[in-house]
């Protein structure tokens, strides 16, 4: 797809928020990128026009029956004033992976990323440049048929949004504190879990907010069947440290693929960090602290890049992680992906693009 894209400029730019002020998600900027779907014409219109509430049909498949996927992934400032993307390549990939499972039609990741350059250039004034902060970019796709017949939806749209934040946990880089969940499932295998859909976070809200109530930061999701093997932690890929190994759980179906999560397998192994991506009880975790070997744990993602996980509760037991302190691998990691990211550091796989 080579369409020239139409741009729109507000007349009425707004006010940047204080970086300090920025939080996750709060703020957008001033202009959006959006493309219509039908079955004749397949993707057109792109556009960029200034950002708004949409109008919609009350009876937009959406709203009733959750077709909808989203990506997420982040522009740094660098020092020098250049524009990176990190790995938008994989984004684009799962995006179309997502695509597939919800019956969306396929988009043209290479437009699609040409799409966010360009947008991202028009509000570049927006990217914020204190360190930890950095512009969130939210593309989503949804139905927008009028229709309430369960089948897939003959229209759709791909909207940009961007969003400059700062750190995803208030709190910055400090070990939190998580429930095993015992009760709620967020995904099981031949469902969703692998898509970025929406409804795999709706389904993770009730436990998330009990969690919150009891004092916790989030929750750790296991496996729906036997609930004994973990999936992930809160909205984010999970790493454990044992005995000198990483180990995280394996790709299965429900756990979805996060880029972070490749992008620190990948650091692991040019490490020479032994790594095993395979099946991991939360029973395992419990023994491996009983003898002395759990050395870390961390949450991977976009939003947050690394969280340590400093204490972990499953029903009556407890275990302290590091003492509560952020370990030296969650460190290291951290720092090397936010260097890659920001260019500070090298860049020797080309994780990084341009704007
Ligand atoms: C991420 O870690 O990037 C996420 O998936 C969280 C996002 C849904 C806000």
């Amino acid at each position: 797809m080579t369409q020239e894209i139409s741009i729109q400029l507000t007349t009425e730019p707004r006010t940047r928020p204080d970086s300090e002020k920025l939080g996750f998600g709060k703020y957008f900027t001033d202009h959006m990128f959006m493309m219509d779907y039908t079955l004749e014409q397949g993707w057109h219109n792109p556009r960029i026009v200034p950002y708004a509430p949409l109008q919609m049909d009350p009876a937009s498949m959406v709203f009733h029956y959750g077709q909808a996927v989203f990506e997420g992934l982040k522009a740094y400032q660098t020092s020098t004033g250049e524009l990176l993307l990190f790995r938008p390549d994989k984004n684009m990939k799962r995006l179309n992976r997502s695509n597939e499972r919800l019956g969306i039609p396929e988009v043209s990741g290479d437009f699609v990323i040409e799409a966010i350059r360009t947008l991202i250039n028009i509000d570049r004034a927006w990217v914020p440049t204190a360190p930890g902060t950095s512009l969130y970019i939210r593309p989503f796709i949804i139905a927008t048929e009028a229709c309430l017949g369960v089948r897939e939806s003959h229209t759709y749209q791909l909207i940009v949004i961007l969003s400059p934040v700062g750190a995803y946990y208030s709190g910055g880089l400090a070990p939190v504190k998580i429930n095993v969940e015992s009760s709620y499932t967020r995904a099981v295998q031949g469902g969703i879990g692998h898509a970025k859909a929406a409804g795999n976070y709706a389904a993770s809200i009730k436990a998330q907010s009990n969690a919150k109530k009891g004092g916790y930061s989030q929750v750790l999701w296991l496996d729906a069947l036997e609930k004994k093997y973990i999936e992930e932690v809160g909205s984010m890929n999970i790493f454990f440290k044992i005995g000198g190994k990483v180990i995280t759980p394996a790709i299965n179906g429900s756990i979805l693929e996060g880029v972070t999560r490749a992008s620190v397998l990948e650091l692991l192994g040019s490490w020479n960090i032994p790594v095993e991506e395979r099946k991991i009880s939360i029973e395992e975790i419990f023994e491996a602290n009983a003898k002395g070997e759990l050395e870390e744990v961390f949450g991977t993602g976009t939003a947050a890049v690394i969280s340590p996980v400093g204490e972990l509760y499953w029903n009556d037991r407890q275990v302290l992680i590091n003492n509560g302190q952020i370990g030296p691998y969650s460190q290291k990691l951290y720092d090397t992906l936010t260097g890659i990211q920001t260019g500070r550091l090298p860049d020797p796989l080309k994780w990084t693009m341009p704007v």
